[in-house]
């Protein structure tokens, strides 16, 4: 059966189930751990591929560990069974994957490899892997003052890995935006937000300055509403709680416009996400949809002017 190995993917906590149903070839499920006999595809539901996965035969840690550290320095264990021997071979090999992350950061240029213990002397280990992040885990160092929710954190993985944020003097659009994690994180990185939203934001973040707000329906914001003052839209963010085919009408127009270069946006399904929708987001040109380690039963769909960075 190890031979037949082509791929392998990491199924965030709770949703083995939609990553299964994007597979082919499955040949075994352990915990969250899915081998396929078939080559890697870009599983939107995955929180990591492991693309180019291959056994290693070993006869003690110590043998593991040694073996690891001569294909690469950086590795992460993934440990579904035998936990004590695969803690012992992870300490071995004295990698420190564990920092939270500072944003905004750049990417390692070296992510790491991931391993896992299939039995006491055979490892499953792959060099790639889709997320730059151990097992697809984004933490960051987290700020417990300034936004009002923890939703700031989906927007410092997206943005991570994006591998670019908003910059000083752009203007962006963040629908769905109340109480306002993500206008402050945008307000962090130094440029213009108008936030948009049927509830207000909350106090802290509505005063800071670049911050502004409109309480009205966001699908009624159109391109065109901008031409009159001049403004160019260089980011459109929407955290909205809605039919992801209702985004998707709306947000074409936009597309369709040109007149917004970025676009970052949560994709959220009620139940068994369907996959149409998620193939319509997925073939707009040039962008991709993929499942954070800060989305729950969500996917983010990205569309980036410039050529996305080493996350996507
Ligand atoms: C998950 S919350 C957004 C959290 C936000 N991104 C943050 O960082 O604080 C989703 C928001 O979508 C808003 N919403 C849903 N449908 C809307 C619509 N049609 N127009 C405006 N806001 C809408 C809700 O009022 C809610 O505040």
């Amino acid at each position: 059966m190890t031979s037949e190995i082509k791929s392998a993917y990491l199924a965030a906590e709770g949703l083995t189930e939609p990553l299964l149903d994007e597979l082919d070839g499955v040949i075994a499920v352990h915990d969250r751990l899915i081998l396929s006999s078939k080559p890697f595809i870009d599983a939107h539901w995955a929180q990591n591929i492991w693309r180019t996965p291959q056994i290693v035969h070993i006869d003690s840690i110590n043998d593991a560990a040694k073996k690891l550290k001569a294909i690469q320095r950086n590795w992460c264990l993934y440990s579904y069974q035998l936990h004590r021997r695969a803690k012992l071979i992870e300490e071995n090999l004295n990698t420190n994957q564990k920092k939270p992350i500072i944003f905004p950061s750049l990417l390692s240029p070296a992510p790491p490899g991931s391993f896992a213990l299939l039995d006491e002397n055979t490892l499953l280990a792959s060099t790639e892997c889709s997320s730059p992040f151990p097992n697809g885990e984004a933490h960051f160092v987290e700020d417990k003052e300034g936004p009002p929710n923890r939703a700031y954190l989906k927007l410092y993985e997206s943005l991570t890995l994006a591998g670019t944020r908003p910059q000083p003097g752009e203007f962006c659009i963040d629908v769905g935006g109340s109480p306002g994690g993500w206008a402050w994180v945008i307000h962090q990185c130094g440029a213009e937000v108008l936030s948009i939203d049927r509830s207000p934001l909350s106090p802290s973040v509505a005063n800071l300055q670049g911050v502004s707000f409109q309480k009205r329906d966001a699908f009624s914001l159109l391109p065109e509403d901008f031409e009159q003052e001049g403004k160019t839209v260089d980011w459109l963010f929407s955290d909205l709680i809605c039919y992801p085919e209702k985004l998707y009408e709306w947000i074409l127009k936009w597309v369709e416009s040109g007149k917004c270069k970025n676009f970052i946006c949560t994709l959220k399904f009620k139940g068994k996400p369907d996959r149409s929708i998620i193939d319509q987001f997925a073939s707009i040109p040039n962008s991709k949809v993929q499942h954070l380690f800060h989305n729950k039963n969500e996917l983010t769909w990205f569309k980036l002017s410039q050529p996305a960075g080493s996350g996507l």
